[in-house]
């Protein structure tokens, strides 16, 4: 198959590159280079086909769509930004060039889309109160944040929750600008299929790391930080108590459920999009993460300082059983391999 990978310079597009050409695809790339992802010009593998252009360029993705079979589309603005005044530079980015993306594949004839969901388009995680079964806690309060109770509680009866897996059906409630692009750009994709007879396929990853990942920036992940600062010498500074858990999921298992995802779109019924979880099913806490990091670092241990950010959830952590279930992906990376491999790999500049 002809792939064009949207984002394929960025962290997981690069994976994704790799995978496909490992199995006899040919990925060709289309990626702005943004400079907050993008310091410095990355490395271009030989042989695959670049443009170098914006997704909201019409006649530069029309032009790297001839001759494709399907679009993995993983080009986005990531991470939760500095403040507010990103949010129009989300919106652009993300969602009106996911638009001019399925415009132009509507208009080429291109009917199979494989897009980088993510598990924020569910803000909170899945909970259950004791006495009222699963609820769903409203937005953090700052003044809960700053009294140190950063653990939910039960919206009928605040008695304290316990955090479970959320799996694909459960309500999106998108908490953030960065969010709520995610979610649209799965709601374009969905009418774009309805409309054009297409087929879509959402993969909501969670928490990606790996060799590749960039280095910390207001745009980059948690993993991200904590990995700069041990190679500042600085110890991982753990926001809250710690013991906020997620998902950590590594980015060649990522990269190979995209090569599968697109291998199995023919099998879809057309006019749809489909989501699927792509998580390790093992969560960590935020605290086990930087420790274990550390630890393989070689670096000091993290330090738990109680700061918080608002838009930031307490836990979330799904179930990938669909996507095990129905392509029969496995996340193959366990956690100490993972991080012990992620602590020495060279970050992205
Ligand atoms: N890293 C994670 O943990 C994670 C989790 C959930 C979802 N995702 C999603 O995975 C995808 C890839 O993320 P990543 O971590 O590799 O980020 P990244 O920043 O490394 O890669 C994104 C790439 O997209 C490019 N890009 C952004 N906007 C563009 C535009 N309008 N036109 C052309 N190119 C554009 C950037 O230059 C960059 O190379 C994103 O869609 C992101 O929302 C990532
Ligand atoms: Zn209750």
């Amino acid at each position: 198959m002809r792939v064009l990978v949207t984002g394929g310079a960025g962290f997981i597009g690069s994976h994704i590159v790799t995978a496909l050409t490992a199995r006899g695809h040919r990925p060709v790339v289309l990626d702005a280079l943004l400079p907050a992802a993008h310091p410095e010009a990355p490395p271009r593998p030989a042989g695959v086909e670049w443009t170098d252009a914006d997704l909201r360029d019409r006649t530069a993705v029309a032009g790297a769509l001839r001759g494709v079979d399907a679009v993995c589309h993983q080009a986005a603005m990531v991470g939760l930004g500095k403040d507010f005044a990103d949010a129009p530079a989300y919106v652009g980015c993300n969602d009106l060039g996911t638009a001019v993306l399925l415009a132009e594949m509507a208009a080429a004839g291109v009917r199979r889309l494989v897009l980088a969901g993510s598990m924020v388009v569910y803000g909170e995680g899945r909970y259950e109160c004791p006495r009222h079964g699963p609820v769903r806690p409203g937005p953090r309060a700052a003044a809960d944040l700053d009294a140190g109770r950063y653990e939910p509680h039960c919206p009928r009866c605040d008695r304290e929750l316990t955090p479970g897996l959320v799996e694909e059906d459960a309500p999106v409630d998108p908490r953030n600008v960065y969010a709520t692009t995610k979610l649209a750009q799965e709601h374009l994709a969905a009418a774009w299929a309805r409309a054009t007879g297409g087929t879509a396929l959402s993969l909501r990853y969670h928490n990606v790391y790996g060799p590749g990942m960039p280095r910390d920036t207001p745009y980059a992940g948690v993993a991200s930080f904590f990995r700069s600062s041990l190679a500042r010498g600085e110890a991982p500074r753990v926001f809250e108590d710690g013991r906020q858990r997620r998902d950590f999921v590594h980015v060649r298992d990522v990269a190979a459920a995209n090569a599968l995802a697109l291998e199995h779109l023919a099998d879809r019924p057309a006019g749809t999009l489909r989501a699927y979880n792509c998580g390790s099913d093992t969560p960590r806490t935020i605290g086990d993460m930087a420790t274990t990091l550390a630890a393989a670092y070689g670096g000091p241990e993290p330090v738990v300082t109680g700061e918080y950010r608002l838009g930031d959830v307490r836990h979330i952590t799904a179930s990938s059983r669909r996507l095990r279930e129905e392509l029969g992906w496995r996340a193959e990376v366990g956690f100490p391999e993972g991080m012990t491999e992620f602590a020495r790999a060279p970050q992205r500049v």
